[in-house]
This record gives C-alpha cells, sequence and structure tokens, in this order.
C-alpha cells in the first residue's frame, strides 16, 4: 500500500513537471520586435532532437543559438551545414530580401524555423530575439522542481508566425571607464555579452585618463596587446566593434606622471588621486608631445582594426597653456587669434584634435570626439559624442558631423538610479531612473531631415569612479540597459513605461540566469512619504530675494517649505539649487509668532561640487521690509574624508516673536583640493523649518 501511495506521489509530481515542461516562446521582448505576425499553426517544437542547420559562415552563430539554448533550456542542439533540409532551425543569409544592414526575418512553421540575415549580423539578432522569447526552464529558476525530469521532457513551443525587424540606429552602444577602477579582462568580457544580449554593436572602451588611485589607496591593472587582440575577437564574433578612446589633450595626468617632459611645467606629476579633472594636460605646444601621442595612436591602431577612434577632448582646461611659453609659441607660430567665440588656447585644442584626426584618417578610420571638440574649429570628418546634453550634437548636426547621441541628462549610467541613495551602493550622484532613459528622445525635433540623418546612434557611459567592482557596474547597467535599448533599436514613437516594465521582467530571467548583479527598483515602486513635522513654516507664503538656478528651480520657493523633505540626489526636484550666491528665504507667518529655533537640510556630493552651507543666518522683521538679524551660526566645511549625503543644520536663538523670518544660507568656494579650486561651491537646501 505504502508503495503503490509513493508511486501515485511520484506519478502526479511527473504528470505536473510534463506538463509545466512545454513552455511558450513570448516574442514580446526587448527590444520589441517592428512586426510579430502570429498565425493559429500547431507550434514549432523546440527540443532536443531540432537540429541547427546553418549556412557556409554562419557556423558561429549556429554554435551561439545552440549555446542561448542549452544555457535556457538545459538541452543542447546538434549542427549542422544547411543542404535544404526541411525541419530543425535553419540560419542563413538572403540580403536582396532587405533594405538595410543589420535587419532579420524569422519564420515559425509547425516543421522548420528560418532565421534569415540581411547580413551575418541580422542572423544574429534573429537568434537574439528567439533566445528571449524563450522563458527559462523551471530547471533552473525552480531548482526543487528537477527531480524525474527526463531530456525527452523538456521542449518549447514556438508559436507559428513571421517576425520582422531592424534597428533604428546603425551605432548603438556602450561605454566603460577601465581607468578609475580597473575592469578585469573576463569581466569585460561579461559586459560584451550583456551588449550582444542587448543587440549593441559599439563597445567604447575609455583606455586612458587622469586616475589610478583612489581613496589614497593604490588601484590599477593592465591589458597586454595579446589580451586585448583576444578581447576585439570575441567582440566580433558577437558583431561587436571595440572603440578605444585615448582622451586627449585633457586627462593625461597618468601619462604625464610616466613622461612629465610632456606636460608644460615639467613636472614632477603623479598619478591623480582624486576625482575631477587635472589641470596638469599634455603640451600643445612641445612637438615631441605631439610625436608621442601620434605613436600611441598608431599603436592603439595596430592593436584595434576599429574604424572609429575615440580621441575625447572633453574637460579640457587650459590654464597651463596660457602660462606656457612654448604653447604660447605654437599659437603665435599657427596665427591663431582668439575671436568673441573662442580664446586662443581653444583653437589650439582644436590644433591638437584636427592634426591627430589627420593621423587616424591616414589609416582609413575616423576619429570620434567628445562635444567639446566644436569649440573652436574641428574638421567636418570628425564624428561628435554629445555629453553635456544634446545641444551639441544638434549643433554639430546642423554643421555636417555626424553624432552620437550620449547625454548625461540621460544616458550616463554612473548615477543614481533610486532617490534613496541611503540604500544605494554609492555612486557619483545625479538621478537618472530607469523611467527617464526610457523617455529620452535622441532625435532632436528641430533638426531638418537632411540634419537628422547625422545622427546616427545613442550610447550610454559608465564612469567607474565610485565603481569598484563588475558587480557594481552590471548593478549600474541593468534594467537601464532595456530602456536604451529599445531606444536604439527602437526609438518608438509612442512609449508605454508600463508594458515596458512587463517586458523587462522576462529580461531578468536571464540576468538570474546568467548570475548578473541588477537594480530591482522598477519592480519594487517605492513611494516616498517623508514628512516633516507642521511647524511655523510650513506652507506659510515664501520668496526668495534671488531665484536658484534655472536648472535646479523646479516648483521654485515653496519647495522649501512644503511639508515634503529633500530626499535623494540634488536633482530629485526635493532640493532647490544656488551658486555664487546664497539662499536667501523669507517666510510670512501671516501674523506674530514665537521662535526660538531654525533647522534645514542640505546635501553634499563633492565630487559633483556640492558643499555643505558655510553660514546660515536668521532675520527677523514685522513688516517685513525692516529685519534685525537674530542668529548667525558658522559651518565648518566638509572633507574628503567626511562622507557625502543628506545632513540637518540647526540654529537656536533666544526665543523672539516677529511676522516674518529671514533664512540667510551662504555657500564656500570650492577648497584647494578640490579640483575645481576657487569655484564657488554648489548649495542644495530643503525643507526650512522654524519653531
Ligand atoms: C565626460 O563625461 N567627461 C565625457
Ligand atoms: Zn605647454
Amino acid at each position: 500500500m505504502k508503495k503503490l501511495l509513493l508511486f501515485c506521489l511520484a506519478a502526479m509530481a511527473f504528470a505536473a513537471c510534463t506538463k509545466e515542461q512545454l513552455p511558450v516562446a513570448d516574442y514580446d521582448i526587448i527590444p520589441q520586435p517592428k512586426e510579430v505576425r502570429l498565425n493559429e499553426e500547431k507550434p514549432f517544437e523546440l527540443n532536443f532532437k531540432t537540429v541547427v542547420y546553418y549556412e557556409a559562415g554562419l557556423e558561429r552563430e549556429a554554435m551561439f543559438l545552440s549555446e542561448y539554448v542549452s544555457n535556457i533550456l538545459c538541452i543542447g542542439l546538434n549542427q549542422h551545414e544547411y543542404h535544404g533540409q526541411t525541419d530543425g532551425i535553419v540560419l542563413n543569409i538572403v540580403s536582396e530580401d532587405f533594405t538595410q544592414a543589420e535587419a532579420y526575418e524569422i519564420n515559425v512553421t509547425p516543421k522548420q524555423v528560418i532565421i534569415k540575415g540581411a547580413d551575418a549580423a541580422g542572423v544574429f539578432y534573429g537568434i537574439q530575439t528567439l533566445r528571449k522569447s524563450i522563458p527559462v526552464s523551471r530547471l533552473f529558476t525552480d531548482p526543487q522542481q528537477n527531480f524525474n525530469v527526463k531530456l525527452s521532457d523538456i521542449s518549447c513551443q514556438l508559436p507559428c508566425g513571421t517576425i520582422r525587424d531592424w534597428p533604428n540606429f546603425s551605432y548603438r552602444g556602450m561605454h566603460l571607464d577601465p581607468c578609475r577602477h580597473f575592469i578585469p579582462l573576463d569581466s569585460v568580457k561579461v559586459y560584451i555579452d550583456m551588449l550582444a544580449m542587448h543587440n549593441m554593436n559599439q563597445f567604447h572602451f575609455h583606455l586612458s585618463d587622469d586616475q589610478g588611485w583612489y581613496d589614497t589607496i593604490r588601484h590599477g591593472g593592465f591589458y597586454t596587446q595579446d589580451e586585448l587582440r583576444d578581447l576585439i575577437e570575441y567582440a566580433a564574433e558577437r558583431h561587436i566593434n571595440i572603440i578605444p578612446e585615448i582622451d586627449l589633450p585633457g586627462h593625461m595626468q597618468a601619462a604625464l606622471a610616466c613622461y612629465p617632459h610632456l606636460g608644460c611645467t615639467g613636472g614632477p606629476y603623479e598619478v591623480w588621486k582624486r576625482w575631477g579633472v587635472s589641470e596638469d594636460v599634455l603640451c600643445a605646444g612641445n612637438e615631441e608631445t605631439m610625436l608621442f601621442v601620434e605613436d600611441v595612436l598608431n599603436e592603439v591602431m595596430d592593436v584595434f582594426p576599429s574604424p572609429y577612434i575615440h580621441i575625447g577632448g572633453d574637460e579640457c582646461p587650459k590654464v597651463r597653456w596660457e602660462k606656457c611659453p612654448k604653447c604660447q609659441a605654437k599659437i603665435k607660430e599657427l596665427g591663431i587669434k582668439k575671436d568673441d567665440k573662442f580664446t586662443a588656447e581653444d583653437y589650439l585644442q582644436s590644433y591638437v584634435m584636427n592634426r591627430m584626426a589627420k593621423v587616424v584618417e591616414a589609416r582609413g578610420r575616423r576619429v570620434i570626439g567628445w562635444d567639446e571638440i566644436l569649440e573652436g574649429n574641428v574638421s567636418e570628418t570628425a564624428i561628435i559624442m554629445s555629453w553635456r546634453g544634446t545641444e551639441g550634437g544638434i549643433e554639430a548636426a546642423r554643421k555636417g558631423h555626424d553624432v552620437i547621441m550620449a547625454p548625461s541628462s540621460h544616458l550616463y549610467f554612473d548615477y543614481y538610479q533610486s532617490e534613496d541613495i541611503a540604500s544605494e551602493p554609492m555612486c557619483i550622484g545625479g538621478y537618472l531612473p530607469v523611467e527617464r532613459v526610457y523617455e529620452f528622445q535622441p532625435m532632436p525635433e528641430e533638426l531638418t531631415p537632411e540634419q537628422k540623418k547625422h545622427i546616427i546612434g545613442v550610447q550610454a557611459n559608465i564612469w567607474t569612479e565610485y565603481i569598484a567592482h563588475f558587480w557594481h557596474v552590471q548593478y549600474m547597467a541593468l534594467p537601464r540597459m532595456e530602456a536604451l535599448t529599445e531606444i536604439q533599436w527602437n526609438n518608438p514613437q509612442e512609449r508605454d513605461f508600463d508594458a515596458f516594465v512587463e517586458r523587462c521582467r522576462h529580461m531578468v530571467q536571464l540576468y538570474e540566469l546568467y548570475h548578473y548583479t541588477y537594480a530591482d527598483h522598477i519592480f519594487n515602486p517605492q513611494v516616498w512619504a517623508d514628512t516633516v513635522e507642521a511647524n511655523l513654516a510650513t506652507s506659510k507664503p515664501i520668496t526668495l530675494r534671488q531665484q536658484p538656478a534655472e536648472q535646479y528651480s523646479y516648483e521654485g520657493a515653496v519647495v522649501l517649505n512644503d511639508g515634503n523633505l529633500g530626499r535623494g540626489a540634488y536633482n530629485s526636484g526635493r532640493w532647490l539649487g544656488f551658486c555664487g550666491y546664497p539662499l536667501d528665504a523669507v517666510i510670512d507667518f501671516e501674523q506674530p509668532a514665537e521662535m526660538q529655533h531654525v533647522r534645514f537640510h542640505a546635501l553634499t556630493n563633492k565630487g559633483a561640487w556640492i558643499y555643505n552651507p558655510s553660514q546660515v543666518k536668521v532675520l527677523v522683521s514685522d513688516d517685513g521690509e525692516t529685519f534685525h538679524e537674530v542668529a548667525q551660526k558658522d559651518i565648518p566645511i566638509s572633507t574628503w574624508a567626511d562622507k557625502d549625503g543628506i545632513f540637518a543644520y540647526e540654529v537656536d536663538f533666544k526665543p523672539v516673536t516677529a511676522k516674518f523670518v529671514e533664512v540667510v544660507i551662504s555657500g564656500y568656494n570650492l577648497p584647494e583640493d578640490h579640483s575645481g579650486f576657487g569655484n564657488p561651491a554648489w548649495i542644495f537646501v530643503d525643507e526650512i523649518e522654524v519653531e
């Protein structure tokens, strides 16, 4: 009896299992295929007997498909060359059936699946679509289930129909910075796998910068030429081109530490231990420096076959050049004159960039530069990477440059993706939730159709000042990469964030399968309800004697006493930002009130030039015109040893009765150990409370 019961239980478990082992593919993936037409025919059954047939030249694609199915369903597929077989999955290239590169079509019939590409990349993207459509086997998602499953039990139904798909942008990239924190080669390969899964074809590898240390702890590493060649091949197999960046002529302090004679002062220099932008840059007036850079670029081009070579050009302070006899002599020699748009030193940078562009172009490649290279007279052949917003990209397209949109406002994945920064791994600041990435419109409406053709692509960047480990890189990338992918591949005219989140859920199965670390905020939305207790100031009429900076003014003065406490990043809309002048707020209690205490919150983010306030003053008035001071408090400046974050500041004073209170909160200038030394620091303040 006992035996029989056991047998019955096992049979039931098996029956339940077999039923659930028949999952159905769902083509509603990321990026969403442009055309999906399904029919009612009996689905194709993908199982361990399915063979992948490939046309000559697509053997590697067949191997990838087999590997993915093995990862997802736990069954390997045999692969054979295609000779007109009428079953299985067929991979072929029929370029004449398509009007653009990288396009593909998947035809699913009860007997056969054909993945046809405009080229091998198109076939590869068709394979990615199939891969993302198949639900991850419960053998992986629910390991408790995996007893008594036979190979023959495993299969997936592919609904019949046709999928046609093609990319909107030919350049679809992501960037990674292995300078601030070194990223081992194996991890870079995983990053490339992530790009491949998201139909990207460009990997921008930022290979040189100022830093190599952090918090005075030595940190670093290197890639040998052979390792890079191996990486390039690994990427190429996945239809990804690696674009090397040698950032010129700024962001070069690490190179100057090794070759001090290439700088304007001759050094000594050390590899930089602080974040920010070093004022020590390459000497543009020294011919030896120029020859050195040409050498480096040639060596880089020997290793990287990329059609694009990134030569940086961002954030190059000109203070050394202004004082350097060699740089000034070069300006004279070249006959450079400042004009009402740019300084002579700006044009000197154009000389450097254009000279290096010629070296690159002599080898049949094209240069990419950050949008600062528009400041001067950069050659029209340069591709502009627009990072300080989209304005640079718009200007560049109007001037006839090709453009890659990578604005920090929407595509800097080193920014926080949650307002609850206390619960996040520390990062550089900012606030860029998935929603904002998904909203990004890369094609500026103000461009003409002809100018729009110059917007060739979209890219997101991951800088690693605050990212010391690869799990953290992944956490910053995922799931924002899903939103980026939608924009790069589809640039949808209508966007439905809720539907997009649903499609992200399937991607999470793949993240889990491949052990990718990811952020889960969009799946567990949090509602902030941080309010302060009602106090004398709450919701009373408030005026500012000087408005906040336009980009950080949001709903204006009322933000300061609406009862909601400042949260999250400085650009979350819950803070008002001031720079170079104090916050000076007058609150009208509407009737005399007794007070003895003022409290407010401010945010520090030193890397983003945001420091704590230097001083707070409290003044009172009965008529709103004549004020007298009742309290003043100085606040010591935050140092690099102090944590960034949100802090409360309080002032107590002898009880006083008045109808108006004025709170004046001043800021510091950036201290000597800050890269922006001497410039005014920002202050970000919220919720002034008076009791
Ligand atoms: C940049 O973020 N400095 C290009
Ligand atoms: Zn110089």
